[in-house]
């Protein structure tokens, strides 16, 4: 799509995601390495086979999960990302890894609107990223379009809670003035348009409120 005529990114990341937010995922990430669920969008990844791989994550935050694929033989990592905040701690990651010459950083980005952005990769990773952006189709469409092998995302699914939960925090954010939004989105409209691109999802796993879901071109 012509830049001009993307759609604009929703508001409200970098107040929603901010430093604080950034260096308590660095910390506990120092602490205790990945959470389960992140651990289980990697098994995926490594299943596909991250040997010699890239990987695009979209909302990869600190890059917790590429740094873990990286050092589990991922050739390349890049990471697109439309809050500034954890720019600092994701470069002290890296570095102390040793693994900063193979991993670009992309910031403002939003692949939904700018398909053309970056490159494709052979697997694309959204770990707790679909429940934070309105339009499912087109970021799920996008992140479909880059992914040469593979796509693996989480969601909270859409039971009466989690569309209760999502709504009680909205009403809190409208009342606070913040124009970050949740959502609850149907996971199976959300598979949809994966197969509806030629992906096959063979990989279902749960933790905790997370669901994943990993999805190969067939
Ligand atoms: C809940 S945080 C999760 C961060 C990281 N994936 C993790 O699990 O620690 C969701 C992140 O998705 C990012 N995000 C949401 N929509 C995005 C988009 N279209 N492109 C890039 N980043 C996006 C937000 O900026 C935010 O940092």
């Amino acid at each position: 799509m012509d830049e001009c005529c993307a759609p604009r990114p929703p508001d409200g990341y970098d107040r929603e995601f901010d430093d604080r937010f950034a260096r308590r995922l660095a910390r506990d990430y120092r602490r205790d390495g990945l959470t389960p669920s992140a651990q289980l969008v990697l098994e995926f990844a490594d299943s596909v086979g991250l040997t010699g791989a890239s990987v695009l994550e979209i909302g990869g935050g600190i890059g917790d999960i590429q740094l873990e694929a990286l050092k589990r033989g991922a050739v390349h990592t890049t990471n697109v990302e439309l809050s500034s905040a954890y720019e600092p701690e994701a470069i002290r990651l890296l570095d102390e890894a040793g693994l900063r010459g193979r991993a670009t950083r992309v910031l403002g980005v939003d692949l939904a609107g700018t398909p053309d952005a970056v490159h494709p990769a052979d697997i694309v990773v959204l770990h707790r990223v679909v429940c934070c952006y309105p339009d499912y189709r087109r970021l799920l469409g996008a992140a479909a379009q880059h992914g040469r092998r593979a796509v693996v995302f989480s969601h909270p699914g859409n039971g009466l809670w989690t569309r209760v939960a999502a709504r009680s925090i909205n009403a809190l954010y409208t009342l606070t003035g913040n124009p970050y939004r949740s959502f609850a989105h149907d996971p199976r409209a959300m598979e949809a348009v994966l197969t509806g691109q030629g992906f096959a999802p063979r990989y279902r796993e749960r933790s905790g409120l997370w669901h994943i879901v990993g999805a190969v071109r067939a």
